[in-house]
């Protein structure tokens, strides 16, 4: 956004054929010894008090009566896809290189945690959407070779220049890993294309992108925030709307005439911070109709707020505790989209789909005690499915590092030393993308509406989502914080206007996942259908703990089904029974940890035995049973999964990866 955050992709892909993971510490990091952990920024404790119940209290009954068919309801979004809500991921990481703390050599190595994170949503939505990009894609050069076999490196020569924005240099190594993250765990990518220089186009990552990645590429962004550009010192003082016309034009010519990039027509454009340039002034200069032969979608990105003086000093300070009830009601994510309405039916009557590219709380890392706590995930789920509703086709929410002071909205590694005996933290905002990819499922069939619930109270939101032109889910927000139970809510559900039973009618039963917290400041103890990621480097990215859902036995005299939603939380109400399987794996596909020794519990593995194998079911893991007694012996149960997988031995203090790198890999035999 306006700052660049300072991402570390790599501290999520510990990637390296010689590289690197990186780690750069928080500005108000306090680091001490191992045994002595200080948590940095994304493990900050500030704790708000939820807003007080609003005044007058909405009612806490109302009803929701119900068309089983898409047809006879007026205002559905278009169709939308299970990987609606997807992630960002700066290409910045690179900034961090100065503070490289580990290198092996050789071989690449993914975490494994990442891994099960994109699975768990792959699962459930049929795909995962991911952009590499941000401030930071500008300036990247995929090289051939960097020297001493790197991957990654930050551009030395242009690391100095004035705008803070360093040059990257990585090599097709990187384009494989995330390859190899596809083959594993269903992820398509979004890319950035290097726009700094006009004159000078560096197409290699469209090349090698479209080589590699093949339909796995599903999107090449051509300028990041350009309304931005003249601010940031990248383009004169004088740069409009037309110019990005032009320079844009550059490019397509370019691609059109590259035979090393066969598919001319994944460009993304024009990702206006919504700053300087509203979309309608990109539109204005004919930018859809000149370029529709090469437009994959056009996007957008914005973030509500900012905390960039608490981060960088910059502009008035912001109180969190008085920032906290603008996330918690209908009204916020609404207010967010609405300068957009206009270009979401732009884009339909162009046929392109409106993307919300980059998104988060608020930039500059977020505001500590609501970034990363529970009413932050009701606020992305309900921004998210109202996006959706308002008809854009997908949005991306920027993953920040624990470095980035307040920014852990998906999910956060330890800091590299400190992973041999902590795992991962998941932010609220990972469970909204999770539970977005239940509410929309695997089939790219959905459709979804606002219900205005509640005589349209801005505390108590409803939407309902058709799949295949027929009822299938209810989702039901409740924003309130009364652990009494007296702003519990109950939703009346009644389907096809009276009549019985499934399909037209009310269904004899239904099936309900909550979303529950204690508060809306909480930020720990957050599950989901009673399986939760865990506090603090808990996790090793797969849900912990017995699959708890609802089932709710309706009324087949008056045909309604009571549904409670408690204060605060959500639930996603599932009136068919293949509404409800497609979204719950019953072998949750996923890749264990696996270590050899008593304390460490944070593994890699090796991509390319891992992408032959096809990954592991938490099933398979069973029948392969356990050759490693007496050594496994992590937090989780840490068994040897897939012959040849390459563990960490040492991954910890000191000795580790120093240089020696492979040779302190153990090699796990089954
Ligand atoms: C971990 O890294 C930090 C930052 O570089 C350093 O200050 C600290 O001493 C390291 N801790 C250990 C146990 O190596
Ligand atoms: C951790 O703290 C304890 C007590 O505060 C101290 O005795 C110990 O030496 C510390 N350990 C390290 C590794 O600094
Ligand atoms: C664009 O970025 C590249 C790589 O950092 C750099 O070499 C080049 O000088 C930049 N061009 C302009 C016009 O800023
Ligand atoms: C995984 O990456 C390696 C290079 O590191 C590459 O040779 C291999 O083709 C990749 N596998 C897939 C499935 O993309
Ligand atoms: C609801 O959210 C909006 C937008 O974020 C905010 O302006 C408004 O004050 C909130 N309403 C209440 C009653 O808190
Ligand atoms: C979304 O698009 C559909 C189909 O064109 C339309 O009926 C609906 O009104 C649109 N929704 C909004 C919020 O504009
Ligand atoms: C966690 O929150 C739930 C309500 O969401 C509560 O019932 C439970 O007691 C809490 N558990 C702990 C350990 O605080």
């Amino acid at each position: 956004m306006i700052l660049p955050t300072l991402l570390t992709f790599l501290s999520a892909l510990h990637v390296s054929h010689a590289s690197v993971t990186v780690y750069h510490q928080a500005p108000m990091a306090a680091q001490s010894a191992a045994a002595n952990y200080t948590a940095p920024a994304a493990y900050d404790p500030t704790i708000l008090n939820a807003p007080p119940i609003p005044n007058p209290a909405p009612s806490v009954q109302f009803t929701l009566e119900l068309q089983s068919s898409s047809q006879a309801v007026q205002g559905l979004s278009i169709v939308q896809n299970g990987p609606f809500l997807g992630f960002s991921i700066e290409t910045s990481v690179v900034n961090q290189v100065r503070e490289l703390k580990i290198e092996f050599k050789h071989s690449s190595f993914l975490q494994v945690p990442f891994l099960n994170l994109m699975a768990n949503i792959g699962q459930r939505a049929g795909s995962v959407h991911i952009r590499i990009g941000g401030n930071t894609q500008e300036t990247a050069t995929l090289v051939a070779s960097i020297p001493d076999g790197k991957a990654i490196e930050k551009d030395k020569v242009s690391a100095s220049n004035p705008t803070r924005t360093p040059g990257l240099l990585f090599t097709a190594e990187i384009i494989y890993m995330l390859a190899n993250i596809s083959a594993l765990a269903k992820v398509k990518w979004y890319l950035g294309v290097p726009f700094n220089d006009t004159a000078n186009l560096r197409l290699q990552i469209a090349e090698v992108g479209q080589a590699i990645l093949g339909d796995n590429l599903i999107g090449l962004q051509v300028g990041n925030e350009p309304d931005l550009y003249s601010a940031h010192g990248h383009r004169p003082a004088t740069y409009s709307p037309f110019d990005y016309f032009g320079e844009f034009g550059t490019m397509v010519q370019a691609i059109n005439n590259d035979a090393n990039i066969p598919a001319k027509n994944k460009l993304i454009g024009p990702s206006v911070a919504t700053g300087p340039w509203t979309p309608e002034m990109v539109w204005d200069t004919g930018f859809i109709s000149s370029y529709t032969n090469s437009l994959a979608a056009l996007a957008v990105e914005h973030y509500p707020d900012d905390n960039c003086a608490a981060m960088y000093g910059l502009g008035s300070p912001k109180d969190p505790q008085t920032e906290f009830p603008n996330y918690l009601n209908h009204t916020a994510g609404k207010s967010l989209i609405a300068p957009y309405l206009n270009s979401a039916s732009i884009a339909q009557a162009a046929g392109k789909p409106l993307l919300m590219f980059e998104t988060n709380s608020a930039s500059c890392g977020g505001f500590p005690g609501i970034s990363d706590a529970f009413g932050s995930a009701l606020w992305a789920l309900d921004y998210g499915l109202q996006m959706a509703y308002s008809n854009f086709s997908g949005a991306l929410f920027h993953v920040g590092g624990q470095n980035v002071y307040y920014n852990v909205c998906c999910f956060v590694s330890p800091p590299t030393n400190q992973s041999t005996f902590h795992k991962w933290t998941i932010g609220p905002i990972y469970y909204s993308i999770l539970i977005s990819a239940e509410t929309f499922g695997p089939n790219g069939n959905s459709q979804i509406i606002d219900l205005n619930a509640n005589n349209a109270n801005a505390f108590t939101p409803a939407y309902a989502i058709y799949e295949g032109g027929n009822i299938a889910r209810v989702a039901l927000f409740n924003y309130m914080t009364d652990q009494s139970g007296a702003n519990s809510y109950t939703a009346t559900i009644s389907v096809g206007g009276g009549q019985t039973g499934a399909p037209n009618g009310t269904p004899a039963q239904v099936k309900v996942k909550y979303l529950i917290a204690p508060s809306v400041a909480e930020k720990h103890n957050i599950t989901w259908a009673g399986q939760t990621f865990g506090s603090t480097f808990e996790s090793d990215g797969r849900l912990m703990g017995n699959l708890d859902v609802n089932t709710v036995t309706c009324d087949t005299n008056a045909n309604t089904c009571q549904v409670q939603v408690p204060a605060p939380g959500f639930a996603l109400v599932f009136l068919t029974d293949s509404a409800f399987s497609e979204v719950t794996p019953e072998n949750p596909k996923t890749f264990p940890t696996t270590s050899m020794t008593r304390t460490l519990n944070t593994a890699t593995v090796d991509p390319s035995v891992l992408a032959t194998s096809n990954g592991h079911s938490g099933s398979d893991r069973n029948k392969l049973g356990s050759t490693g007694k007496g050594r496994a012996n992590g937090a989780e149960s840490l068994r040897e999964v897939v012959p040849g997988i390459f563990v960490l031995l040492a991954m910890g203090l000191g000795a580790v990866m120093a240089g020696s790198g492979i040779a302190r890999l153990g090699r796990v035999h089954v």
